[in-house]
């Protein structure tokens, strides 16, 4: 598919797709983006299906503005500091979610904290203006390869999605991620802006969180981002089931089980069941008694089972 010229009927255009479940890259004053709607699990495991990356990373939600972003986030001083000096702009929050929140936990990784940013590129904010609803957006490139920051570099990773044209980005690097939370104001990823810029607005000191052995170091704010972890204890890739564990189930089930049980997807489709996953595990968390196991039902580890088997294998070790 050849990229859209950016005029506002393509830009309705892009916004009904959305609506529709589907997937449009869209530019960014940092990069190209790989939009979805935040608040439907199917689009959001498209992503990762899309990106084709064997774990599911939180990814940022996008706004048109401030009271958008407040609706999905808690904003304290230092966040709000932050928020009114550089938005829109190359500045991504990392914020509690709000208790409200639409957007589905598989955006955020089941975390309870959520990245978000509101950014300044026109096409940008027509399309998040005329969608209405927080757009999840990773950089718009297979995992593994460079962030576009023109048509033709999304065209290498997306060559049949929608591509609105917006040229070349004109900051061409990701944006700086912010964590203000209780813990206090955290340096989480360079980006397009500069350390400084930050420490002029905020009065506390910017934490630094050691880089850790990921393969993006810097990039990727793994400590932060790798926090979330049941209470209770899971069992994987189980065949027989006592009767007294919850069960999280994949698959048509030809047996009762007398406790409480979760099917990601009785189709056996591993887009729905990464879709449900983390609210999934969230509540059979919340069901479990004290010293209670979550038995899981084996999962294939094709396309995006490989990132569902990833999650829960760390949520099983944790
Ligand atoms: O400039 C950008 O930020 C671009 C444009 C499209 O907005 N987006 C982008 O997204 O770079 P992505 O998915 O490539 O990087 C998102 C980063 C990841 O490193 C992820 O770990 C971090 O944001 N992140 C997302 N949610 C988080 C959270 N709740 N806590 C900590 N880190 C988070
Ligand atoms: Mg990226």
């Amino acid at each position: 598919m050849p990229s859209l010229k950016a005029d506002s009927e393509q830009i309705e255009i892009c916004a009904d797709l959305l609506e529709n479940g589907s997937l449009v890259v869209f530019p960014t004053e940092t990069v190209y983006g790989l939009g979805a709607d935040a608040t439907n699990g199917q689009s959001v495991a498209a992503i990762y299906a899309a990106k084709q990356r064997p774990e599911f990373n939180p990814l940022i939600c996008h706004v048109a503005d401030l009271d958008a972003a407040m609706a999905i986030g808690d904003f304290n001083t230092s966040a709000l500091q932050l928020a009114k000096a550089f938005w829109p702009g190359p500045l991504t929050l990392v914020v509690p979610r709000h208790k409200d929140c639409p957007v589905v936990p598989l955006a955020s990784a089941g975390l309870d904290t959520l990245a978000i940013r509101v950014p300044a590129h026109p096409i940008a904010q027509a399309l998040l203006r005329a969608f209405g609803k927080p757009i999840v957006a990773p950089s718009a490139n297979i995992s593994g390869q460079l962030s576009p920051t023109n048509c033709q570099h999304v065209l290498k990773s997306f060559p049949d999605l929608p591509v609105l044209d917006g040229g070349t980005t004109q900051v061409g690097l990701e944006s700086t991620i912010i964590g203000c939370l209780e813990a206090g104001v955290i340096w989480l990823r360079a980006g397009g802006l500069s350390r400084q810029d930050i420490e002029q607005v905020i009065s506390d000191p910017l934490i630094e969180i050691e880089a850790d052995s990921d393969s993006e170091p810097r990039l990727a704010p793994g400590r932060l981002a790798r926090h979330y972890a049941p209470n209770a204890r899971l069992e994987l890739n189980c065949k027989t089931i006592p009767p007294e564990n919850l069960l999280l189930a994949f698959g048509a089930i030809d047996f009762s089980h007398p406790s409480a049980l979760i099917n990601l997807s009785p189709s056996e489709d591993l887009q729905e069941a990464a879709a449900n996953l983390f609210s999934a595990l969230h509540q059979l968390d919340g069901l479990a008694q004290a010293g209670q196991t979550i038995s899981v039902m084996p999962i294939p580890n094709s396309g995006l089972g490989e990132a569902i088997n990833d999650r829960l294998t760390r949520a099983a070790n944790s």
